[in-house]
């Protein structure tokens, strides 16, 4: 049996594409605007993305950005290629180092692990946003104070990291800083300079409701 291109539906599939779209109902419709398609699966109308570019609207850093991306296309893409806010890493582009971090709705987030499409509606945040008037944030100070970088390259995300702990944490014992920043690699090993920065920016950060630690 063959497809209606002629090729030979995979033998040991056990389902032909032909047969495949009869089960399911699948209908594709008239394309609403580029790179967008509504299809009909069992009644209800789904949009599929891609695989050309589609326009996304971001919140980034308290403002709205219209780009367009391939649907596949990472937050982390979208904010160092089409943005060029390039703070934010690519290391392992795996979850793994934590290199890429940046907040999404005020929690930590790994950016190369979120698609871009997914991110429209919330409120990313980004480590360009921190530094206010020429004045860096207490977290950045913190690293600078306490020595808490070699190369650099994880610092961005270990400063949006820790933002993100002390939000959550304001008063963090150092059991709770090792493992609040557990998500995060570094490959010089500043972990103890990193460790200090959380606490000295701890008793300086603005605490939420205006109160200040310590
Ligand atoms: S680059 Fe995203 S977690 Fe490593
Ligand atoms: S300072 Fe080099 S990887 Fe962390």
């Amino acid at each position: 049996m063959s497809s209606s291109d002629g090729k030979p539906d995979t033998p040991d599939s056990g389902v032909s594409r032909r047969s495949f779209l009869k089960g399911t109902g699948l209908v594709i419709s008239v394309p609403l605007v580029s790179g967008v398609t509504e299809v009909t699966v069992d009644g209800a109308q789904v949009k599929v993305y891609g695989p050309t570019k589609v326009p996304v609207t971001l919140s980034i850093n308290g403002s709205a950005k219209s780009v367009s991306v391939q649907p596949r296309t990472t937050l982390l893409d979208l904010l160092r290629n089409d943005l060029d806010l390039t703070g934010a890493k690519r290391v392992c582009d795996r979850s793994t180092c934590g290199a890429c971090t940046v907040h999404v709705d005020g929690k930590a987030a790994y950016a190369c692990s979120i698609l871009a499409i997914d991110a429209q509606g919330r409120k990313v945040t980004t480590v360009e946003s921190l530094e206010q008037g020429g004045k860096l944030h207490p977290v950045q100070q913190a690293f600078v104070d306490n020595d808490a970088q070699q190369c650099g390259f994880c610092t961005p995300g270990f400063v949006m990291a820790c933002k993100a702990f002390l939000d959550k944490t304001p008063n963090p014992t150092p059991q709770q800083i090792e493992r609040g920043l557990g998500g995060n690699l570094c490959r010089c090993g500043t972990y103890v300079g990193v460790r200090a920065a959380v606490a000295q920016a701890a008793s300086q950060v603005p605490q939420r409701g205006g109160r200040r630690n310590g």
